[in-house]
């Protein structure tokens, strides 16, 4: 079914509606209309996200949805649960939402249901966590594997590194807990580091790759097996010191890993949106099995609310389409993520591969040059500690950037009144961000802490803050694994409905083989100074100093 449309006509009524907003302030929009905070919010599940401080009316959010509805949005959403092809450039489906489904409701795929095979996977899963967790798995020596070291890059690395540390950071080890490290980086010194303290006699490596063919996650699956059998011997005994998470199974025996600790991936998952299957092995290692079925069931209900609420009531369907107004209908370039919440601090790095391998493209679904913007850059970092770094550019910059503030409202580990303080330290930045501070609040500000005129007048200025930044705050009860799991969902689906949006197909990533293809030539000049004549003058050059200094060792 072709579900795209070339006619836009509500894009046409959006540009007007543009125009029409002017140069009203958003803080001009709450003065007209003491309804805007109810009309342009959103509760669900005791999640609230507040749209009210972006530069938005409730006529743009209808236009944005009558758009939404001209580009089929219900069509495409409805496909990407029903396993419809809907990575149209390598003809599969994107079927994360299969891994977290909670019946048996045959799923087909190529005429296949795929839910028994998903099921054999969470079981040997489950197993697996409760061997090691038990003490029952055992190394070459015969002594219990303790500790996890999970290698992998991109998807095969953010989603499990971010679970890990916001859902286990705060439990100890102990009482059969398991220490788990990531490997990501070729950097040798990544490998090095995570390997410190440890013992090769009670290490697992969890070598996660879809492909098995990233340059990455095999030289440090190499490396690991080095170190292994550096202390232990090498070959068969090595065995079960490795388990496998990849749809290629024939590559992850050639390895060494036994058949059984192969788990398999599937080609209708994509990397990033992949933490829900085996790739999720590490999190149950860490975190326990039922953390990892919390998720999963999180993950769950924003599916179900994203299948069938409505557009006008649907979080991720808004979110997204407040994204696109940004972007496309008014130009901002950048989008700042910061969430309130030290177990979140992964979370900017997980949403830049998330989002921008998703949507940053050129290319339209159909191969034609994209017609207008891909997504806006992504990046951020916890608050508070952002507010003593990049947010004096967020308010006194002279680019306007849309901020998301995300703040669990409890504790998991109250201190005090610190949770009090954080929240009102989120809440406090988004106002600030829309209200700025005039040159005349300034100086008012300035005399009444007693300063004399003289020095009001020369310090005011600096004071100055423009205001008139949008932001969306995003209001969740607390931090769990079902919390996670639905805040991580919800930001697929927003990704997804952004790519429709956008015209893009958001589950492949063809630009990242770019890179992929000139690294190799490249380290075989960096060894012997051959084979990049064709290279430019640059790429020569810099080659030729690396070989020089390295000469000087
Ligand atoms: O960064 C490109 C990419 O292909 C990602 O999409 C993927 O998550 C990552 O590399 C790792 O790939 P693999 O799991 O096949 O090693």
């Amino acid at each position: 079914m072709n579900r795209e449309t070339t006619m836009p006509h509500a894009w046409q009524a959006l540009s007007e509606h543009r125009r029409a907003l002017g140069g009203r302030t958003i803080a001009s929009l709450f003065a007209e209309d003491a309804q805007r905070f109810a009309q342009l919010s959103l509760t669900w599940d005791y999640w609230l996200a507040d749209f009210s401080k972006q530069r938005v009316t409730p006529e743009t959010i209808a236009l944005l949805i009558a758009h939404a509805r001209e580009r089929n949005l219900e069509d495409w959403i409805a496909a990407l649960f029903a396993g419809e092809k809907v990575n149209l450039s390598e003809g599969r489906p994107a079927l994360h939402t299969a891994l977290r489904q909670q019946n048996e409701t045959p799923l087909a795929v190529a005429g296949t249901d795929i839910i028994p095979a998903i099921r054999a996977v969470q079981t040997r899963m489950r197993e697996l966590t409760a061997q090691l967790r038990g003490g029952t798995r055992v190394g070459a020596t015969g002594r219990p594997l303790r500790n996890v070291v999970n290698i992998g890059i991109g998807g095969s690395d953010l989603g499990p590194r971010l679970v890990c540390d916001a859902l286990g950071a705060s439990r100890a080890p102990g009482a059969g807990g398991i220490e788990v490290g990531f490997v990501s980086n070729v950097d040798p010194e990544h490998l090095t580091r995570a390997l410190v303290g440890l013992d090769p006699a009670t290490t697992l490596f969890i070598v996660t790759s879809k492909t098995f063919t990233t340059v990455e996650t095999l030289a440090n699956a190499h490396s690991a097996r080095e170190w292994l059998a550096k202390a232990l011997g090498g070959g068969a005994a090595l065995a079960p010191h490795f388990v496998a998470v990849t749809s290629n199974t024939e590559a992850a025996r050639a390895f060494g890993v036994a058949g059984r600790d192969v788990l398999p991936m599937w080609d209708w998952v994509g990397g990033r949106y992949s933490l829900w299957s085996a790739v999720g092995l590490a999190i149950a290692m860490r975190c326990g099995w039922e953390q990892f079925v919390g998720l999963l069931a999180g993950a769950a209900s924003v599916d179900a609310h994203f299948r069938s609420a409505p557009l006008e009531q649907n979080l991720p369907v808004l979110l997204a389409l407040v994204d696109v107004w940004n972007s496309r209908g008014l130009g901002h370039t950048q989008r700042v993520i910061v969430p309130y919440a030290q177990a979140l601090a992964h979370l900017p790095a997980y949403l830049q591969q998330l989002v921008l391998e998703s949507n940053g493209k050129t290319v339209a679904r159909d191969g034609s040059a994209l017609d207008g913007s891909a997504a806006a850059a992504l990046w951020g970092g916890t608050g508070s500690d952002g507010q003593h770094a990049y947010f004096q550019w967020l308010h006194q910059g002279t680019q306007t950037v849309p901020v998301e503030f995300i703040v669990p409202v409890r504790a998991a580990h109250p201190l005090g009144d610190q949770q009090n303080t954080l929240v009102a330290n989120a809440l406090a930045q988004a106002q600030a961000l829309m209200n700025g501070l005039s040159l005349d609040a300034a100086r008012a500000r300035l005399a009444a802490a007693g300063m004399d005129a003289a020095t009001v007048a020369a310090q005011a200025p600096y004071r100055v803050c423009p205001g008139d930044r949008p932001s969306t705050t995003l209001l969740m009860p607390e931090l769990n694994a079902r919390r996670l799991g639905q805040l991580l969902a919800l930001y697929e689906h927003r990704t997804f409905v952004e790519g429709i949006m956008l015209g893009v197909n958001s589950f492949d990533q063809w630009a990242v083989e770019l890179g992929k293809a000139l690294a190799g030539p490249l380290a075989a000049a960096l060894r012997d100074g051959t084979g990049i004549d064709g290279a430019d003058a640059s790429t020569r050059g810099l080659v030729a100093h690396v070989r020089a200094l390295r000469q000087q060792r």
